[in-house]
C-alpha cells in the first residue's frame, strides 16, 4: 500500500502563515505526524511539496503505476487550476482533497473546488488532522 501525500503553495510556510486559518504546526509538523501514522499503519507514504503548478501535475502524472492513493491538498491552486483537475483525472488514481481551513466558512472565491470533481472526499476544517483522516479513508473506508 502505498500513499502519495501532495501539498501545494504556501503550504511550506504552515507555522508562520496567518495561523488563524492554518495552525501553529510547521510543514516539518506536519510531515513527521503524517509518517508516523504511516509508519504504525504500515503504510508506505511519500510526501510531496510545491509552489510551482506544473511541478503539481508532474507529480501526479509520475503517480500513475507507481502510487496507490493521493492525498491532496493543493492550496490555492484549487481554485483556479483545471490542470491539476485534469491531471487527477487522467491517472486515475483514488484521491482525497484536504484543506486545513474551513474553505467553505470563507471568501466566496474559496467555494470553488476543481480537484474535487476528480475525488472521492473532500475534508476541510479538520486543521492537520484532516490528513490523517484522508489517509485512514482511503485505507480502510473506501
Ligand atoms: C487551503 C485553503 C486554500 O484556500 C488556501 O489557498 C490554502 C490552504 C487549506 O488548507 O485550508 O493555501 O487549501
Amino acid at each position: 500500500m502505498k500513499i502519495l501525500v501532495i501539498n501545494g503553495p504556501n503550504l511550506n510556510m504552515l507555522g508562520i502563515r496567518e495561523p488563524d486559518h492554518y495552525g501553529k504546526e510547521t510543514y516539518q509538523d506536519l510531515v513527521a505526524k503524517i509518517e508516523n501514522h504511516c509508519k504504525q499503519k504500515n503504510i508506505d507514504v511519500e510526501l510531496f511539496q510545491s509552489n510551482h503548478e506544473g511541478d503539481l501535475v508532474d507529480k501526479i502524472q509520475q503517480a500513475y503505476g507507481n502510487t496507490d492513493d493521493i492525498v491532496i491538498n493543493p492550496g490555492a491552486y484549487t481554485h483556479t487550476s483545471i490542470a491539476i483537475l485534469d491531471a487527477v483525472k487522467s491517472v486515475n488514481i483514488p484521491t482525497v482533497e484536504v484543506h486545513i481551513s474551513k474553505v467553505e466558512e470563507r471568501e466566496d472565491f474559496r467555494q470553488i473546488s476543481y480537484v474535487r470533481l476528480a475525488c472521492v472526499k473532500t475534508i476541510t476544517g479538520h486543521g492537520t488532522d484532516g490528513y490523517l483522516e484522508a489517509i485512514d479513508f482511503l485505507t480502510e473506508g473506501k
